[in-house]
């Protein structure tokens, strides 16, 4: 460390937190922000604070396919959190899944990404948590996973077959601004975490675009959230939208197309709301030079017939019928929506892939994410408990099929299914 060690014994003496012992050296405050700022990248945050709970201190439940674990304290507590790690600790912990404590972590930490962190990055990180956050006192608490899943033995051989050994990140892919936003989404952005497939051992199917046309693929579930792709393609991509787009949906949760739900919305809230702009710009330079892993999709073709139907007045159907009595209010019959209000249905990316994802928002209702710059939060109500499976599989057929949507019909079964297990948002229908 390159703090002044007398001014750290000043402070201590004085009961001073050792952050005022930083503040005197002007290199080393620089180096704690960066560090804040990256800690915001890479959604700390998100899994390291319980809700209500104190910054880093740990203790947030996931659900993983083998039972709930619980998130570490992250803070500098000497005890409890980690205080005592060295640099080398926290480097092994946050890009090799290996803690100090003697065992391999649970790739619910996404160290698979962390690994592509530069050292100079990593050392920002650790001066934060080290000097910038505040130590608490909260003890670890035990996983629910069942012996003998819960043995930690196992994991070090997942980490060893399939987590990489910390890869340095790989440079040469482009130009600048495209090589920045590539290590900021293969790495702390940790976005293929949710948006690539994941093989039935857990680990993902591909780290970085160099694996293959797999990464940023879209279709691991979260929370019976279907996550799209991230690649430059049709059908469920974002081939259809600019860089531009791209960077309002990171900063707002919004764009002139579409709106986030679900767990991407808590991503903008805790994470790429904060980015500066060079570096959503960065991202999405990035992503739209992504080539297609769905070669087959065709470009989306708006196709005016069902609009200038319903705009006459015939709404033949029962899936149109329900549209105009439910959802064209807010949607239009020409499937436009409005502009960063309400989500356009016409081209949307989720209504060229299989339904799931259109069913779950209709079923359990949505809420746009409150972001600084885009503080309000339009809502569309569930309509788990006004309309039935048949009714919402008519509704959703209807709008998978509309205005050029490329999406299929989906069923009844499909929806009394994902009724079984969504939890509806507390608004009430309109
Ligand atoms: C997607 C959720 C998630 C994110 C994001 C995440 N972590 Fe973790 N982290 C976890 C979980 C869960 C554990 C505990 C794993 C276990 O017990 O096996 C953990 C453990 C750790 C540990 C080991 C602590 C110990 O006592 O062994 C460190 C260090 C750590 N995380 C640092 C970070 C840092 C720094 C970031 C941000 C750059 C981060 N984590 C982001 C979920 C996450
Ligand atoms: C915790 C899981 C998770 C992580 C991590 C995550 N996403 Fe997402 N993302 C989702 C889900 C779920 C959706 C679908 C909901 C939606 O479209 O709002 C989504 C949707 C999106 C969309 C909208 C796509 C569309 O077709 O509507 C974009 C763009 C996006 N994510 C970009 C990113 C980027 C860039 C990162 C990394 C910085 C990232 N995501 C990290 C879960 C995640
Ligand atoms: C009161 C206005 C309103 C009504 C009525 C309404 N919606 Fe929505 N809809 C929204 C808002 C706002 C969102 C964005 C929610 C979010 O971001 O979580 C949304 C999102 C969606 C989405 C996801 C699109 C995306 O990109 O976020 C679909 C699909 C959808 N609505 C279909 C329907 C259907 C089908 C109906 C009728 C059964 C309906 N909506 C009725 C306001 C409405």
């Amino acid at each position: 460390m390159r703090h002044c060690p007398l001014a750290l014994v000043f402070s201590m003496l004085a009961g001073i937190a050792p952050l005022a012992a930083f503040a005197a050296n002007p290199a080393d405050e620089d180096l704690i922000k960066r560090g804040e700022y990256l800690a915001k990248v890479g959604d700390c945050a998100a899994c390291h604070t319980a809700e209500n709970g104190a910054a880093f201190a740990g203790g947030f439940p996931m659900l993983t396919p083998i039972g709930r674990i619980y998130s570490s304290n992250i803070t500098p507590d000497a005890e409890t959190g980690i205080g005592t790690w060295s640099f080398e600790d926290f480097s092994n912990g946050v890009r090799k899944g290996t803690s100090k404590r003697g065992y391999t972590l649970y790739p619910a930490m996404p160290y698979p990404s962390y690994s592509r962190l530069t050292d100079d990055d990593t050392r920002a990180l650790y001066a934060y948590f080290m000097h910038g956050v505040a130590p608490v006192k909260s003890p670890n608490r035990k996983s629910d996973i069942h012996w003998p899943l819960s043995v930690r033995f196992p994991l070090s051989i997942w980490r060893v077959v399939f987590a990489p050994k910390p890869q340095p990140f790989v440079k040469g892919q482009g130009t600048a601004e495209i090589e920045r936003g590539a290590y900021l989404v293969e790495g702390l952005g940790h976005c293929g975490a949710c948006h690539t497939p994941r093989a039935l051992t857990m680990q993902e199917k591909a780290l970085d675009d160099r694996d293959n046309t797999l990464y940023l693929s879209g279709g691991f579930v979260v929370d019976d959230w279907m996550v799209p792709s991230l690649r430059n393609e049709n059908g469920g991509g974002l081939a259809q939208w600019t860089v531009a787009d791209i960077v309002a949906l990171l900063k707002e949760g919004r764009n002139q197309n579409t709106a986030t739900f679900g767990g991407m919305n808590d991503v903008i809230v805790h994470s790429t709301q904060y980015m500066t702009d060079a570096d959503l710009n960065a991202i999405a330079l990035y992503l739209k030079q992504l080539s297609p892993h769905d070669t087959k999709a065709k470009p989306y073709q708006r196709d005016d017939t069902v609009a200038k139907a319903l705009y006459n007045g015939v709404a033949s159907g029962r899936g149109a019928q329900l549209y105009v009595d439910r959802c064209a209010g807010c949607h239009r019959s020409d499937g436009a929506g409005y502009a960063k209000a309400f989500p356009a249905l016409a081209g949307n990316p989720m209504l060229q892939t299989d339904g799931q994802a259109a069913i779950r928002i209709v079923l359990a209702g949505g809420a746009q994410p409150a972001t600084d710059t885009a503080p309000s939060t339009l809502t569309m109500a569930p309509y788990a408990a006004i309309m039935n499976d048949e009714q919402i599989a008519d509704v959703v057929s209807f709008i998978q099929t509309s205005w050029g949507n490329q999406g299929p019909s989906v069923t009844a079964r499909q929806v009394a299914k994902l009724r079984k297990s969504i939890v509806p948002l507390p608004v009430p229908a309109q």
